[in-house]
């Protein structure tokens, strides 16, 4: 008996909604999105090798059909491209005061917010650190998201920024999801660092950034350009450092004050995210550089914020991604889908825009080539949801969860 290749064939579903030759930047139509009626996946070893009517494929010698599969709506797993899973405690006490008249910033200034979670963080053993951001990572998944970019930036010193990415780099091997590590050291100057900021940022220059390439921690660094962290002129140096080392580069831009995005166009940063209080010219910017526009309505809900002006965004003609910002501080929900589909609300955003955002707009923003799509030579991670049509998801804000999530061919959820 000769060896047979394993083709595994899913479906039929619904509506496969592909995600396929649509445009990387702009406004996007429902009417463009390429949804496949009765349709299957097939792939073999993790690997989709076409997406087709399911019968067709069906009819392919060699096919072994997925048992226990659902008639409903399935689409790639979902990209959350801007968390901080990896933290300790909690920030209850923030959101309290914040909500008793105190501003982010204010509490920032006067010694709590990021510096709180840091001693919280710095804490817990790094077994403890992996634990917790696994399951929060686990917490994303059951909501469909198959990536989840994870940062570090509350351990703030060359020893616990390296216990933050290597609990990332363990937390990878309890979760089902992957995870995409960025180095944030260049959250904010932390208050037991006994000299300057430029001094904090040479000794990351010298003493974190060599470790974390030769243990393969991170391939991002980013950094938070506002009053309470970093200015642009102290950050410069730093990316164009990291950027000569072969890191990309993704930034904290324009959450309360605009002059990040500036920087990220600046050092040719894959994105520039939050941009909750960039102007037309910060928009213009964008849409004529390769720098994707990240929202952030977490943390815009978390902090009774306005929304970051997407539909601005898209109608200028950037690539906007939407993604959680999961951290104990200003977006404390990790619920992604609620957070999309209520800023598609409030910014008027079609569904394929949403869609996109959390799909293959998201997977370009980390770098990625290989997910986002549902199509051939991309991996088969996709979700499927118990739905009449795929319009149910966004339009049920985050309460309808998909009934299964698969992952490289395997199913986790
Ligand atoms: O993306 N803005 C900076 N960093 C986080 C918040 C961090 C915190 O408050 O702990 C953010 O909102
Ligand atoms: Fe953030």
């Amino acid at each position: 008996m000769h060896m047979e290749i394993a083709y595994y064939l899913a479906g039929p579903f619904r509506e496969l909604v592909t995600m396929q030759a649509l445009p990387l930047k702009g406004a996007l139509k429902d009417s463009a999105l390429r949804i496949i009626r009765n349709g299957g996946i097939l792939w073999k070893e993790g690997w989709i090798e076409a997406v087709d009517d399911f019968e067709t494929l069906a009819s392919r010698p060699g096919v072994t059909v997925m048992e226990q599969m659902i008639k409903g709506v399935v689409l790639p797993g979902f990209i959350d491209m801007h968390t901080h899973l990896a933290f300790g405690g909690s920030r209850a006490a923030d959101f309290a005061l914040r909500n008793s008249g105190s501003t982010y910033l204010e509490i920032a200034e006067s010694g709590g917010g990021i510096w709180s979670t840091v001693k919280a963080t710095r804490a817990l053993t790094i077994e403890a650190l992996a634990a917790l951001t696994a399951q929060r990572a686990n917490a994303l998944l059951q909501q469909g998201v198959t990536t989840i970019e994870v940062k570090s930036g509350y351990g703030l010193s060359v020893a616990e920024e390296l216990k933050c990415l290597r609990a990332i780099a363990e937390a990878r091997r309890i979760t089902g999801a992957s995870l995409v590590a960025t180095c944030l050291a260049a959250h904010m100057l932390p208050a037991d660092f006994n000299g300057s900021v430029a001094a904090y940022l040479e000794l990351m220059v010298n003493e974190l950034l060599p470790v974390i390439k030769e243990e393969q921690l991170a391939r991002r660094v980013d950094a938070f350009i506002e009053r309470s962290a970093f200015s642009a002129a102290q950050i410069l140096p730093y990316f164009k450092s990291a950027k000569a080392m072969g890191f990309d580069i993704t930034v904290h831009a324009d959450q309360f004050t605009p002059s990040g995005t500036e920087v990220a166009i600046t050092v040719g940063a894959r994105s520039a995210d939050h941009l909750e209080h960039s102007t037309d010219k910060e928009i213009a910017l964008l849409a004529h550089a390769d720098v994707a526009a990240v929202a952030l309505p977490g943390a815009s809900m978390g902090l009774g914020c306005k929304f970051a002006p997407v539909r601005k965004l898209l109608d200028a003609g950037c690539s906007v991604a939407i993604a959680t910002d999961w951290n104990p501080g200003s977006a404390p929900m990790g619920n992604l889908m609620l957070q999309a589909s209520v800023l598609a609300s409030f910014e008027k955003l079609t569904n394929a825009e949403v869609l996109a955002a959390i799909t293959y707009r998201a997977a370009a923003a980390l770098g990625f080539k290989d997910r986002g799509v549902l199509a051939p030579g991309y991996r088969a991670d996709f979700i499927v949801y118990d739905a009449d049509s795929y319009q149910e998801i966004p339009y049920q804000q985050g309460r309808l969860q998909p009934a299964q999530v698969w992952k490289s061919g395997a199913r986790i959820v």
